[in-house]
């Protein structure tokens, strides 16, 4: 089956980049969202990024601006937005990127389920929910996976595509043509929490906080050590504030309930930064202080 229309549910950060960058792909994108305010929020950041794009390839690619608008009029007439779950029946593959809740999810694909012609194949973008544990609740599960994108989608080059336990090598194959298609690179994992990418991730970043814990060295030493030291391009402490407190924070509870193992358990500071509402860059402060967002200060943290 060739892959012509998407349909992406949720138009938040995730749900808008992966709307992005599969209309920039000439593939048809049904954007569905819960209310027409949303609609109108996620819209309006798809158009917005899709603008940035433009501007970047003519500035710094030297394409050519009438070439470089009418992509960015392919792209923005391959995007339809809607509240209605039923524009998205004819899709080939459906991408879910709405909260990360289990019931919803599940709830969300039982209808999909119903809706969806038969070879459709229902993906989703979820961090660390289990794939078949989602799957369980379609009657489609060897054309059920997880395709995990990162933030920003339109940069970040690489896809995790998860396997189900029933999950068919014919639907990953799907899957793997499908994310050349958006320009990203992909590799397979099992279905087991976090995947590869934030197994791996995690317990460096809570290392991180456990040596600002520890006062072993200032913000802003522990990041250029890792940005000059590792060629990193963020250090772990503004990585967290961009990824999201909060966002981390529940990661780490069901990595840890998962795992049980101490690599996965959030530092004492990461649970009172989320408590106190220092999100990172969504909430203007976290281990920065992004007042000035071009000149973000270290935040003195006890
Ligand atoms: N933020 C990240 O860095 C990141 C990275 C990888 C994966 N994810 C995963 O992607 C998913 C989305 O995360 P996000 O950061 O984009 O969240 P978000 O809160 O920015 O966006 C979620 C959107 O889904 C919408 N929504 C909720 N229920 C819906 C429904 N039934 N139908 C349509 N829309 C619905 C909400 O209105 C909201 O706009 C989560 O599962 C998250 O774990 C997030």
């Amino acid at each position: 089956m060739a892959i012509a229309k998407v349909a992406v549910i949720g138009c938040g950060l995730m749900g808008s980049g992966i709307a992005e960058i599969c209309a920039k792909a000439g593939l048809k994108t049904v954007v569905r969202e819960v209310s027409e305010d949303f609609l109108k929020k996620g819209a309006e950041r798809v158009q917005a990024s899709l603008a940035k794009a433009m501007q970047r390839a003519i500035e710094k690619d030297k394409q050519d601006p009438t070439q470089a608008q009418i992509a960015m009029a392919q792209a923005l007439g391959c995007l339809q937005f809607t509240t209605r779950l039923e524009d998205c029946k004819d899709a080939d593959l459906v991408i879910e990127a709405i909260i990360e809740d289990k019931t919803q999810k599940q709830d969300l694909f039982k209808q999909l389920d119903a809706l969806c012609k038969p070879g459709a194949i229902l993906c989703t973008n979820t961090s660390n929910i289990s794939i078949t544990e989602l799957a369980s609740v379609t009657k489609r599960a060897d054309k059920f996976a997880g395709l995990h994108f990162f933030n920003p989608v339109p940069v970040m080059k690489l896809v995790e595509v998860i396997r189900g336990v029933l999950t068919s090598e014919a639907t990953l194959g799907e899957l793997k043509g499908f994310a050349e298609k958006v320009g990203k690179t992909s590799i397979i994992a099992k279905d087991t929490c976090g995947f590869v990418v934030n197994v791996l991730l995690v317990p460096y970043l809570f290392d991180a906080i456990r040596l600002v814990e520890n006062g072993v060295a200032s913000i802003r030493d522990i990041d250029t050590g890792m940005k000059l030291g590792c060629g990193y391009p963020m250090g772990p402490l503004e990585l967290l504030d961009f990824v999201g407190i909060d966002t981390t924070y529940h990661i780490s509870v069901n990595m840890f309930e998962e795992f049980k193992s101490d690599r996965y358990a959030a530092p004492p500071l990461l649970k009172k930064m989320h408590l106190a509402g220092l999100h990172g860059r969504k909430t203007g402060k976290g281990f920065y202080d992004y007042t000035d967002p071009k000149n973000p200060v270290p935040m003195k943290l006890s």
